[in-house]
């Protein structure tokens, strides 16, 4: 790792606000990032407790920083405190990123809904014109639908254990209608994995898995990988472990996939973008995830 560049006077300030936040990858990601683009400028992580976000916020643009992250709990509190939100914010129902505008205006953006649409992209399916089935209604599967549905899906398949949930997203998708072009959207629920439902697998092209399902254990799947077309291409939002059971299932099966670090990085590109309109360094950024090619 090249070596950190010296503190100035004029060194720009950006962060990334959680509770708690000290396991976070942003800093290395994104302090490689302002490295290799030579800006003078430093990425902390700031722990800001659930009922001081308000202040924390507003202490932003009093202490001239250029932006912030905002990770979990935050990000959908975080809204109440933005002057303007962005369509992506306002659909996923979420803030991850906030630019302090030159007359100190705060823009509340959302990178999470970029992210999962370049990860698939960048591996090489793109989403406009595709069915995509979402696993989950969290707010990590919101955010997807959000990013396919803007990103020119013709078709959202949101499945959850508990489908009000998936409803809800269905309903905001449909009522911001006029943003997102025809893109039709269905919910269902998620149970017995998958195999007891109306939906026809063989037209899926995109497989989004955004439930917790798998997490920090190996063991449960969230839908049985068997009911999938072989053009199928699967997203798993999960990155520890970092091959999931379901993961590894539609690899052994010869599935198109992409991983959840992937998503960490396309939001913090997508992030580094929204503050300095200009490109970083992807493959400097990839290195500090300890991401592989
Ligand atoms: P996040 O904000 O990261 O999306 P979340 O809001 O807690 O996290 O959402 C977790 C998702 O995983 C939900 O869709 C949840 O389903 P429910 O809405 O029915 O709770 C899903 N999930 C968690 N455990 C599950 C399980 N054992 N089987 C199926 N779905 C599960």
């Amino acid at each position: 790792m090249s070596e950190p560049l010296p503190i100035t006077g004029r060194t720009r300030l950006v962060g990334v606000m959680g509770w708690p936040v000290s396991h976070s990858k942003s800093p290395a990601m994104q302090n490689a990032g302002l490295r290799a683009a030579g800006i003078d400028g430093v990425y902390v992580a700031m722990a800001v407790e659930p009922s001081r976000l308000g202040e924390a916020v507003q202490g932003l643009r009093a202490l001239g920083f250029v932006g912030c992250n905002v990770t979990i709990p935050h990000k959908a509190a975080a809204m109440e405190f933005m002057d303007l939100l962005t369509p992506a914010a306002r659909l996923a129902g979420a803030v991850n990123t906030i630019r302090v505008e030159a007359d100190g205006s705060l823009t509340g953006h959302n990178t999470d809904c970029e992210g999962a649409v370049r990860a698939v992209e960048s591996d090489g399916t793109t989403i406009r014109g595709r069915t995509v089935a979402i696993l989950g209604a969290g707010g990590a599967a919101r955010g997807a639908a959000a990013g396919c549905a803007l990103a020119g899906a013709a078709r959202v398949i949101v499945l959850n254990r508990t489908v009000a949930k998936a409803r809800e997203i269905v309903d905001q998708l449909r009522a911001a209608g006029a943003t997102l072009g025809n893109v039709a959207c269905e919910a269902h629920e998620l149970e017995d994995l998958g195999r007891r439902t109306t939906i026809d697998w063989s037209a899926v092209d995109v497989v989004m898995q955004m439930t917790s399902v798998g997490m920090n254990s190996m063991g449960p799947m969230p839908m049985d990988a068997g009911l999938l077309a072989p053009h199928c291409h699967i997203f798993e939002s999960i990155y520890s472990p970092p091959e999931t059971t379901f993961l590894a299932r539609c690899r052994s099966m010869g599935l198109r996939s992409t991983e959840g670090l992937s998503m960490l990085l396309e939001q913090g590109i997508a992030s580094f973008e929204f503050w300095f309109e200009t490109k970083p360094d992807r493959k400097a950024m990839r290195e500090a995830l300890g991401k592989q090619d």
